[in-house]
């Protein structure tokens, strides 16, 4: 653009654009689980104040594609995200009662997902000071807390119903597995990687090594003390992660 130049402590780096339309394509996925999940819900008769809370959540990881986009442009992104559509549903196994897919994704989005990024985006939002980027982690932030509630009321809810005994067999079985996933998608392959430049932490973003750092903070201040709370043995499950096999 003739006779336009960004301010220098605006520039962004192409890290900075790929994480931010990353974002937005990790947002409409998240937007597709959980609308597909409150049907889910309603189909297996959950309340209508949990559901609402659902909906409510499908209408804010919208709004924070929308923020993470205009950030991206902000960086001088141009691209169109790519949204894998295959992975804007969850999928149905018929063989399975509803409510044990409805106890794992629960376990796993919310209860590990959206518990987990509650202090990473606090931790994102501590160095960032653009402007664009600052407000998009404001919103996100106030949002994620609520999102982490919503995964622990479901769970209680879950096994205070008829199928508890079942389900907890459930997540026995599964949370290995999701703690794994956990790890290996937030820098444990990376976690060498500690340094970043400045400017790209003030565009909201933290190298390997500090995402890392929060997973495993996140199992002594959250996992062990909310999966003890309801008679889930959260330990017994990150210890057992450590051992997956890195298929699984
Ligand atoms: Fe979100
Ligand atoms: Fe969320």
């Amino acid at each position: 653009m003739i006779g336009f130049m960004a301010k220098p402590e605006l520039v962004a780096s192409e890290a900075v654009r790929d994480e931010w339309l990353r974002r937005v394509q990790a947002e409409y996925t998240s937007a597709a689980m959980t609308q597909n999940f409150t049907l889910w819900l309603m189909q297996i008769a959950a309340s209508p104040d949990l559901i609402r809370s659902g909906l409510r959540i499908a209408w804010d990881e919208m709004v924070h594609a929308r923020l993470s986009h205009k950030t991206y442009v902000a960086a001088g992104g141009n691209k169109a995200p790519e949204l894998l559509r295959e992975r804007l549903a969850l999928r149905r196994n018929e063989a399975e009662p509803l409510e044990i897919e409805v106890m794992r994704v629960t376990l796993n989005t919310y209860c590990i997902g959206e518990t987990v990024a509650v202090p990473l985006f606090k931790t994102l939002r501590e160095s960032c000071t653009i402007p664009v980027a600052r407000r998009a982690l404001d919103r996100i932030l106030r949002d994620e807390v609520r999102h982490r509630a919503f995964g622990w009321t479901t769970l209680e809810w879950l096994l205070e119903g008829p199928m508890a005994a079942e389900l907890r067999v459930v997540a026995a079985q599964a949370l290995p597995r999701f703690f794994y996933k956990i790890q290996m998608s937030y820098g444990a392959a990376l976690k060498h990687l500690a340094t970043m430049p400045a400017q790209d932490r003030a565009w909201g973003l933290m190298p390997p090594a500090e995402y890392h750092a929060i997973v495993e903070r996140t199992l002594t201040r959250d996992w062990l003390p909310r999966f003890g709370a309801v008679g889930i043995d959260a330990q017994a499950a990150w210890d057992e992660s450590r051992r997956v096999a890195p298929t699984g």
